[in-house]
């Protein structure tokens, strides 16, 4: 069974490659961000707390999050296995993860992208989203239709809150402060896989490839 975790910070490239490779291995890409911005936008009460955490790059607390998995993790195509993207992101996370996979062989890896702040900085405030179907632009390597018109959905393509230069700024620190020792975690473990993210797309997703391969 491959369970994976893609574990990196802000801008690292953990989207891009779990929404294309969730379809190769037929696995699902389950990104707590995602879940998070879809109640955001539909208003519900996990997204009004969610709501302003969000866009000041803060961490939704951790008991809401673990009550979220737990439930996905009960849904009938997360029993193949899945590709975590952007879950677990803290220490306590990932001690309940393990707890409920507890009694199966658990996580096969964990697969860390490495890439330096400058570069995070210039990603994530040139990155564009679609915000019906959530496809990624970037106005310097892959820019959207002029019309800001999805390519894929025709959804409206719109630069996140959390993508302005100030708050991916705190996005970083907070994950130096609660994520990345989670890095650490996973070694312990003999769990971790690290790739240089700052490769180009296709370069990366190959390495990916070979190592999830292994499993
Ligand atoms: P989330 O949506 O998970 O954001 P994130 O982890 O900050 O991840 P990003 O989507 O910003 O980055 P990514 O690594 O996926 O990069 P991408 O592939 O898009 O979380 C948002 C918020 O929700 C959090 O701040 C928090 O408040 C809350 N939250 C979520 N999960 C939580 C949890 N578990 N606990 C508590 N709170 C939680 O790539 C970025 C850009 O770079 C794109 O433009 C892309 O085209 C480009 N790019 C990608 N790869 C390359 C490459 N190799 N070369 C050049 N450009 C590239």
């Amino acid at each position: 069974m491959k369970r994976f975790i893609f574990l990196g910070a802000p801008g690292t490239g953990k989207g891009t490659q779990a929404s294309v490779l969730a379809l190769k291995y037929d696995l699902p890409q389950i990104s707590t961000g995602d879940i998070l911005r879809k109640a955001v936008a539909e208003g519900t009460d996990l997204g009004k707390k969610a709501k302003q955490i969000m866009e000041t790059g803060g961490l939704v607390s951790d008991d809401i999050i673990l009550s979220l998995i737990e439930k996905r993790l009960q849904e009938a195509d997360a029993q193949k296995g899945f590709i975590f993207d952007g879950f677990p992101r803290t220490i306590k996370q990932a001690q309940e993860l393990d707890a409920l996979l507890s009694g199966t062989d658990g996580i096969s890896g964990v697969i860390y992208f490495q890439v330096d702040e400058d570069e995070i900085v210039k990603r994530l405030t040139s990155r564009r989203t679609c915000s019906q179907c959530g496809l990624n632009y970037n106005i310097i390597t892959d820019p959207p239709p002029t019309d800001l018109k999805c390519r894929v959905c025709g959804g409206a393509v719109i630069q996140r809150d959390d993508d302005k230069e100030a708050t991916v700024r705190n996005r970083l620190v907070v994950y130096n402060d609660k994520t990345a020792p989670l890095v650490k975690y996973y070694q312990g473990n003999d769990k971790l896989y690290t790739v240089d993210g700052a490769q180009p797309v296709q370069i990366v997703r190959q390495k990916i490839i070979d190592y999830m391969n292994r499993f």
